[in-house]
């Protein structure tokens, strides 16, 4: 099938050449020249374990354009996967996605199109796009269109640095359309992976429990709520352990082992129950805070979902709280922070705890120094106040600290040769936010081990 991309971030970008990879014309359009540029050349603009491999595996029917007149006419599906930032009342920034919606519009032409909004939007926006597109479509051909494109909705579910894995395997995939020949075309497009038919690549094989994949297709309104409840739901799972850590941390309880121990139970689930400093990312914060503010037009509050957000706050100052604890006073204590990125495997620095924690112990006066085997490059250019607190060696972070945190649970830190460090510490005080480390040995080797939870 003839497929169009609009937007090479992670979602499009994953989007186009796993379906390139199963077969289909693809045509990847950016309004970035450099992005179009660095894409043509194999060279993926974003941090994507396998990205690089796929893309030139894809390479004979993936192609990349600035214009949108290249990719748009006689596609079956158009999906459109530009950003949609949050506004600072909450509100997604909708200005992309108007606009790749109005480049759609004026070039659709050729047979049925259907027009799938991939972008988290607001509830409701498929209309909208929907109108968009009319408008733009009637200002180019002077005429109203006639059947020749429909909009359906297939929200996203991948995860950063997994994102190719959880576009061929995925748990589910969601269409919501009101027009049956939509449908039709989707499951057409996606049969390979509904079926589990494709030859996996050897970089990735596909998982031996998997068999089919199954599709939840639903009206325009259902999809496009399915997207905000599973962030939701998710986010809330790990600021509920994450409350739950607290009161372990009083009572003298382990809340690893509370995890597994409720983990277990089969309606609750092991997954997302991984307590420490919280989320961050470019999901759960956005897609929280516009579910909070939907609700809100239609004057309901959302206690549980706000207070998810409310906890994951909390989580980020308790590195802070805990610090104060043990070292009493942070004024001209040399703190090291270990991993940037909001999770391992990504240079992704959206909603990072790292860069919130790192803030909040500059206030306190703390001298603070920063570490990430990948996000260094991105972090000096999206932080460029902080950039000077980044040391490209442990070395330097553990050199005369008082303490190091954990931040972000790349395994580079985890199998790290923790006993070559502890001589360099003025102090040798490890903050464990994500309870990925070794208590037991790191203490043999004469640290003073911290977990967030206080125990
Ligand atoms: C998330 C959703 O998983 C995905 O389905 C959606 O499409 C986009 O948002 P992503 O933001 O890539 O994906 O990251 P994810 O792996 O879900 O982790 C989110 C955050 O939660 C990270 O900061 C991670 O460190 C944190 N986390 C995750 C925990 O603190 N504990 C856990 O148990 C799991």
């Amino acid at each position: 099938m003839r497929v169009c991309v609009a937007g090479t971030g992670y979602v499009g970008l994953t989007t186009g050449v796993s379906l390139a990879y199963l077969g289909h014309d693809v045509v990847c359009v950016d309004h970035d020249p450099d992005k179009v540029e660095s894409l043509r050349s194999g060279r993926p603009p974003i941090y994507e374990p396998h990205m690089d491999a796929l893309l030139a595996e894809a390479s004979e029917r993936l192609t990349f354009t600035t214009d949108y007149a290249e990719g748009v006419p006689g596609a079956d599906v158009v999906f459109i996967a530009v950003q949609t930032p949050s506004l600072p009342d909450g509100n997604p920034d909708l200005r992309y996605l108007r606009s790749a919606a109005d480049s759609v519009g004026r070039c659709v032409a050729g047979g049925f199109t259907v027009v799938v909004n991939k972008s988290t939007v607001p509830i409701g926006s498929g209309n909208w796009v929907d109108a968009i597109l009319r408008e733009a479509f009637e200002s180019q051909h002077g005429r109203r269109p006639a059947g020749e494109f429909s909009v359906a909705s297939n929200p996203e579910f991948l995860r950063e640095g997994q994102a190719i894995f959880d576009t061929l395997y995925p748990d589910r995939i969601v269409i919501g359309s009101d027009n049956p020949r939509s449908l039709d075309v989707l499951n057409r497009l996606y049969r390979v992976i509904l079926n589990q038919t494709f030859t996996p690549p050897t970089f990735l094989p596909r998982p031996a429990e998997l068999g089919a994949v199954p599709m939840v297709s639903t009206d325009l309104a259902s999809a496009e709520l399915i997207k905000y409840a599973a962030n939701a739901f998710l986010a809330t799972k790990i600021s509920f352990i994450n409350e739950i850590g607290v009161v372990a941390g009083k009572v003298g309880a382990d809340v690893m082992q509370v995890a597994r121990g409720i983990g277990l139970d089969a309606r609750i689930g092991p997954r997302f129950l991984e307590p420490g400093v919280g989320w961050g990312g470019s999901c759960f914060g956005k897609d929280t805070a516009a579910l909070i503010t939907t609700a809100g037009d239609y004057h309901h509050e959302m206690p549980i979902v706000s207070a998810a957000r409310t906890v994951n706050q909390q989580q980020r100052r308790a590195v802070v709280d805990r610090l104060l604890q043990e070292l009493r006073i942070l004024k001209g204590r040399r703190i090291g922070l270990l991993g940037l990125a909001f999770k391992p495997d990504t240079d992704d620095l959206r909603d990072a705890p790292a860069v919130d924690v790192a803030r909040q112990l500059i206030a306190h006066g703390a001298r603070v120094s920063l570490h990430d085997p990948v996000a260094g490059e991105r972090f000096r250019r999206e932080q460029p106040d902080l950039a000077p607190r980044l040391c490209d060696t442990l070395d330097e972070v553990f050199d005369d600290s008082d303490a190091v945190v954990l931040v972000t649970k790349w395994s580079q830190y985890l199998d790290l040769d923790w006993e070559k460090y502890v001589g360099l510490m003025r102090e040798p005080v490890v903050l464990d936010g994500r309870h990925a480390l070794d208590r037991g040995r790191l203490e043999r080797m004469g640290y003073r081990y911290l977990s967030i939870t206080g125990a």
